[in-house]
């Protein structure tokens, strides 16, 4: 068939399907132990999945509050409160989102405009730069100083100018597993004075933080908090990220223009989930107990994979360890993953595709969110290589 029309000029001419896809569909083919794509490949608590019935079948099935349920917008409030004692008023500061990234693109929407300049720490979450692009913006992508992976923010001074409109963060750090200091906070605090630069602080792995190093939300910082959207995710913190549920924080004069937009992205999200996550969070442990939980996994997988010919890559936080290759091979970092799922049949991530324009560091991405039968299985065949 003809494709009609014919001249379509794409939005994001560069971007095809997102490497996670990419690599998880190999891994599909090939058997391969999945360790690309960051997601559990456990089950999410019983009483949540209880809950969430329990609401559809009292008939809570019909479309929520623009900004969310108010019980859940509630019960965020009181998190938040108690984490960061920050406080954000349930009517007109928090808004419930499907998913972080639906959140992100929402938050870079309604502030980006044409010529906007946004600045964005590479390697980076993937969806950041095309949702700038999407809107007209222009990515100004720094890159994380290597071994730690940790900002020069004279750097980042120098490169803010009039366009400046919004600095991205991530802490803990998807995919490097590195995580901001109070030092860093106060830096960004230090940059955006007497500017009008909104910070876009993605926290989705808040409570996925080791080693007794606390998370540094913008929250806890009162001058950064009044320029900043903050962007958390529930898929992460109960291990459900298929039910694409997250939630935003800034204060009202942001939120007014987020919403805005929210609006005509996706109105709301899922009702019941929302109602059953609310009545969820007032068990406090359940969060307070994740880092625990995700340390001891990452402790597992490193001390199994400890004597192979890798090296590992310090992680403070996320589900993500990296290992570098750089004794084993030279191939980039996209033929050793590919190499990898079709001879080993083991699926991981090339840190280069977390960058603009690929940068091979001899370094895959392994996602340890996993069971320990799984993890032991990938560790006999990466001590293999
Ligand atoms: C840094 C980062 N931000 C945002 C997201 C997306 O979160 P959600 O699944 O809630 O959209 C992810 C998911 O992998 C992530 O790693």
């Amino acid at each position: 068939m003809n494709p009609f029309p014919e001249n379509i000029t794409s939005k994001l001419p560069k971007t095809g399907l997102s490497v996670f896809a990419v690599m998880s569909n190999m891994a599909n083919e090939y058997n391969a132990i999945n360790l690309s794509q960051g997601f559990p490949d456990f089950e999410c608590s019983p009483k949540l999945i209880e809950l969430v019935s329990k609401y559809m079948k009292e008939g809570y099935n019909q479309y929520a509050p623009m900004a969310g349920v108010m019980k859940l917008r509630e019960a965020i409030a009181e998190k938040t409160e108690d984490l960061y004692t920050a406080s954000y008023n349930c009517e007109t500061e928090i808004t419930v989102t499907a998913g972080a990234t639906q959140g992100i693109y929402t938050a870079i929407s309604a502030f980006v405009k044409e010529e906007d300049e946004v600045i964005v720490f590479e390697p980076a979450y993937d969806s950041y730069v095309p949702a700038i692009k999407l809107n007209g913006g222009i990515p100004v992508c720094v890159p994380l100083k290597m071994p730690d992976y940790h900002i020069d923010w004279d750097e980042v001074r120098k490169l803010l100018n009039q366009r400046t409109k919004m600095i991205i963060i991530n802490t803990p750090h998807n995919p490097t597993g590195s995580i901001l200091t109070a030092k860093d906070m106060v830096q960004l605090e230090k940059i955006t004075k007497n500017t009008d630069i909104i910070i876009l602080s993605d926290e989705v792995y808040e409570h996925i933080i080791f080693d007794g190093y606390e998370h540094q939300s913008v929250c806890r910082y009162p001058s950064l908090a009044e320029r900043s959207l903050v962007l958390c995710s529930f898929g992460k913190t109960f291990h459900n990220t298929g039910w694409k549920t997250g939630y935003c924080l800034a204060p009202e004069n942001l939120m007014k223009e987020f919403r805005k937009v929210h609006q005509f992205i996706v109105f709301c999200s899922n009702t019941p989930i929302q109602h059953a996550i609310a009545d969820f969070l007032k068990d406090k442990s359940y969060y307070e107990e994740l880092g625990g939980f995700y340390q001891e996994k990452r402790d597992f997988f490193v001390n199994l994979v400890k004597n192979s010919r890798f090296k590992i890559v310090p992680c403070l936080g996320t589900y993500f360890q990296l290992l570098d290759y750089t004794g084993i091979t030279d191939e980039t970092e996209m033929e050793f993953a590919q190499r990898l799922i079709k001879e080993n049949r083991i699926g991981s991530v090339p840190v280069s595709s977390f960058y603009n324009k690929p940068l091979n560091n001899n370094i895959l991405r392994f996602c340890f969110a996993k069971k320990e039968e799984t993890l032991e299985k990938a560790a006999e065949v990466l001590c293999k290589i």
